[in-house]
């Protein structure tokens, strides 16, 4: 029996070394810690099962009959964090670059079926070089395999990936269709071809960071929902983002203690906007003053800025937030701000998260670059997202509300369930200027004229009474008691239950 026990120790103690000394201490130089470790900082310590340590491939081609490493290149299997059930895998560079052959691709699975019927998240961390090149259409035929998982799993559990290396070919296409993505600045790159194979298709001649990385990512594609300085705070980060998420689309969202008075109010609000209604300020303020603790998880923070998207907490409960932002863009729409909010406004839905919105939008951007990019068709996701959406809704007007951006915006008209404005709000089909030159055109060569038409559009219309007045404001509330009267709506819509019409899916307009 002694004997027995001293191979597993050893067979284990083979398989925790994946690559060899010599590949980890590589990894560590580069920055990384391994597949191990990461799965050590993500979980609580001392959760971590693993399920299929010893697992091998069965290539035989182009020598691969002498490399067997137990494992092969990906550990996979089950922990918590915080308490709470996760799945995870996480891909071993030490081991043939974490390549995918089909014995990977089957562990891969494997967990994703148990993920999806025990209904748990999965996070998945990257650092891997595609299909395992010596096993041709196996691999293939893996991706595949993991891939379908991806769709079926989708807004059943939340499906998280982390990139923390290379990651290359059939490795993007996973994660691009999980629900959230996040990479590690300066040492984590992701693209369909590398380099190479640009130069010798377009001839263009670029690096892997410029090609892929987390500030390309982050900035430019929006792949990716966040990136993060080192393998250790992009893991920390991970955990807060869990304790935002329910275990499934079933399950009530987190609950957590409350030691914020769910009613305090915060009279710093009746000064945040300014007296000039062009002038910007930060809506970010407001966010933070009306969230549990000022507790607030932001995603995609440095893409389409001039809207903002993310969770927090109120009363102890997540909910999430999309706000214009008048400090980008004036918080204007278009088709960047509009696919970011629409997506985050569908995985709120897929998942039960109440949708708080604060609104100040001075309509959609105009011009031919937003026109032939699609904007009628980008505008029309948010459009569409808010609108199908079942979830809780409660809509703040603080400023500007004008034109199709005011339907948009999680209005009445369009299933918002609790629909407030602060006094300041200008809910109207445009700005006053904007208005009085279209219909008193044949008036603008008489300045007087046009000023005291456009004083008679402000009084009529830049205020919110004259959509109270029709029953598409509830209430016109005052802002030192948002954060209460938001508490008290979410609190109220707790037992809202509607169903849409049935259908096999929507058609959204992608
Ligand atoms: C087998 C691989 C591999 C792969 C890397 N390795 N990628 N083995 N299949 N795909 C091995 C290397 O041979 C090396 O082994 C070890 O992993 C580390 O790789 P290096 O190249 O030394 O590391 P580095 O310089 O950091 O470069 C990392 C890399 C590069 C950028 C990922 O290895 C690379 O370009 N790999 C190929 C990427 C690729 O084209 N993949 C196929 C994509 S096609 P030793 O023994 O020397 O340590 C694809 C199709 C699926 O994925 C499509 C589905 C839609």
């Amino acid at each position: 029996m002694k004997e027995i026990l001293a191979e597993l120790e050893r067979r284990r103690d083979t398989a925790q070394l994946g690559g060899g000394l010599r590949r980890i201490e590589a990894q560590h130089k580069r920055g990384k810690l391994t597949a191990r470790e990461r799965i050590e900082v993500l979980l609580d310590e001392g959760t971590f099962e693993e399920f299929d340590m010893f697992k091998q491939h069965r290539c035989t081609d182009f020598g691969m009959d002498s490399q067997h490493i137990p494992g092969d290149g990906v550990v996979t299997g089950w922990g918590t964090v915080n308490g709470r059930t996760i799945y995870v895998f996480s891909k071993d560079f030490t081991v043939l670059g974490g390549s995918l052959s089909e014995a990977h691709a089957e562990k891969m699975t494997k967990l994703q079926d148990m993920a999806l019927r025990n209904r748990a998240p999965v996070i998945g961390l990257f650092d891997a070089g595609g299909a395992r090149i010596q096993e041709g259409v196996a691999a293939l035929g893996g991706y595949g395999e993991v891939f379908s998982r991806n769709v079926l799993a989708s807004g059943v559990i939340p499906q998280i990936s982390l990139i923390m290396g290379p990651c290359a070919g059939g490795d993007v296409y996973s994660p691009a269709m999980t629900d959230f993505i996040f990479m590690v600045r300066d040492t984590s790159y992701m693209f369909v071809t590398g380099p190479d194979v640009v130069k010798t298709v377009t001839n263009e001649t670029v690096t892997s960071e410029e090609l892929g990385g987390a500030s390309v990512h982050t900035t430019k594609s929006s792949i990716a929902d966040g990136a993060f300085d080192n393998d250790v705070e992009a893991l920390h980060e991970m955990r807060r983002l869990i304790d935002f998420l329910p275990m499934h689309n079933q399950a009530d969202v987190p609950e957590i203690e409350c030691h914020d008075d769910p009613h305090r109010i915060d009279m710093s609000l009746d000064t945040l906007i300014p007296d000039n209604p062009n002038k910007p300020y930060d809506m970010k303020e407001l966010v933070l003053k009306t969230v549990d603790e000022g507790d607030f998880y932001e995603l995609q923070e440095s893409f389409a800025a001039n809207i903002i998207t993310g969770f927090g907490r109120i009363e102890g409960r997540t909910v999430g937030i999309v706000a214009n932002q008048p400090m980008v863009l004036a918080g204007v729409l278009d088709s960047d701000a509009s696919r970011k909010a629409a997506r985050f406004v569908r995985f709120c839905d897929c998942f039960g998260i109440p949708i708080v919105t604060y609104v100040d939008v001075p309509g959609f951007l105009p011009g031919t670059a937003q026109e032939y990019g699609g904007l009628i068709k980008h505008g029309a996701k948010l459009l569409f997202a808010f609108t199908e959406a079942t979830v809780p809704k409660v809509t703040v007007i603080t400023r500007k509300a004008y034109g199709g951006a005011y339907d948009v915006m999680s209005s009445k008209h369009i299933r918002g369930d609790i629909n407030y404005a602060w006094p300041t709000a200008e809910i109207a089909v445009m700005g006053a200027k904007g208005a009085v030159e279209i219909i008193y055109r044949a008036e603008l060569g008489d300045p007087d004229k046009i000023a005291q038409r456009t004083k008679d559009y402000e009084d009529r219309f830049a205020n919110p009474f004259v959509a109270a007045e029709r029953g598409y404001i509830d209430d016109v509330i005052r802002p030192h008691s948002t954060r209460r009267r938001v508490a008290r709506a979410l609190a109220l819509l707790r037992s809202k239950k509607v169903e849409l019409p049935w259908k096999k899916h929507d058609n959204i307009p992608l």
